[in-house]
């Protein structure tokens, strides 16, 4: 039983002074954007928040990411229902950046049906949901391997040696069950699926990657100014201690 430990991803954002790499946000929006999002929400996410500091698409000259001449134009791409406010009838529009993304389905049962029963989870804060999240996401992603022999399972299960569970009930090869669980997603990555606007290659490997990084963004957008915050404070308190260590040598000149 048990899942295998994640492989790690590399990620610059990780450490007390990592930072998130804003050319692997953009590649890793895009991958959410052309295959994830056909089954997962990402409801907490709206589409200013692309263009918010240190965000995939930040840029200092808009410090108002509402008027970011790319945030604007990536939101326009996507359509959002609403209700026609002359005529009260229901419409799909062209997206702002004040909009959330877009959901795929219209509620859970409908997300759930549409997914042999599991409805897919929403992605806003997955990086955090699960432990040592954005290496699990990547792992996950490209783990996905040919069930081993033996291995009891029915037409809408995936295995992935990533995924929570135990497998021992439908185990019947020899030994102990393999490491993993079964998984109601199949494989969504496939080599060269997107085009990256970088050159970079699309490999599985790279796009689950660059995927990874950017939910780990939507999960903790505030990372980056975290750790400047605290990294000012230490040095705060360094100088501080210096400070007050000197006023007391001084205070205490002469005091047998
Ligand atoms: C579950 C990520 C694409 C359907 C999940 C989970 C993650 C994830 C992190 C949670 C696994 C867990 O519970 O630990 C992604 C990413 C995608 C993607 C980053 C794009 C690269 C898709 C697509 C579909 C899909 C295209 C539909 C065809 C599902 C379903 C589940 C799920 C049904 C629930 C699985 C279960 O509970 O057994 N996904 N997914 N996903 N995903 Fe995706």
């Amino acid at each position: 039983g048990g899942a295998k430990h994640p492989r790690s991803g590399g990620f610059s954002f990780e450490g007390p002074f990592g930072t998130y790499d804003q050319g692997q946000l953009q590649r890793g929006y895009k991958v959410y954007k052309e295959v994830c999002a056909s089954c997962h929400s990402m409801n907490l996410v709206h589409f200013r928040n692309l263009g918010d500091k240190h965000g995939p698409f930040w840029n200092p000259e808009y410090p108002n990411p509402n008027d970011n001449p790319v945030v604007k134009a990536l939101a326009k791409e996507s359509q959002v229902p609403d209700i026609d406010s002359e005529t009260g009838e229901a419409l799909m529009r062209d997206a702002t950046t004040a909009d959330k993304f877009p959901s795929p389905y219209p509620n859970a049962t409908a997300a759930a049906a549409a997914n042999g029963g599991a409805a897919p989870p929403d992605l806003s804060v997955m990086a955090k949901a699960r432990h040592d999240g954005a290496n699990y996401i990547y792992s996950l992603l490209s783990g996905y391997v040919t069930p081993p022999k033996g291995l009891k399972m029915t037409s809408a299960q995936h295995y992935n040696p990533y995924m929570a569970g135990d497998l021992t009930p439908f185990w019947e090869g020899e030994g102990h069950a393999p490491k993993g669980g079964f998984i109601a997603m199949p494989a969504p990555l496939r080599e060269g699926q997107v085009t990256y606007d970088d050159g970079t290659k699309a490999s599985v490997d790279q796009m689950a990657k660059d995927v990874a990084a950017f939910i780990a963004w939507t999960s903790e957008p505030k990372a980056t100014e975290r750790k400047q915050t605290g990294f000012g404070v230490l040095i705060f308190l360094v100088l501080f201690a210096g400070l007050t260590y000197a006023s007391y040598r001084r205070i205490w000149k002469g005091v047998a």
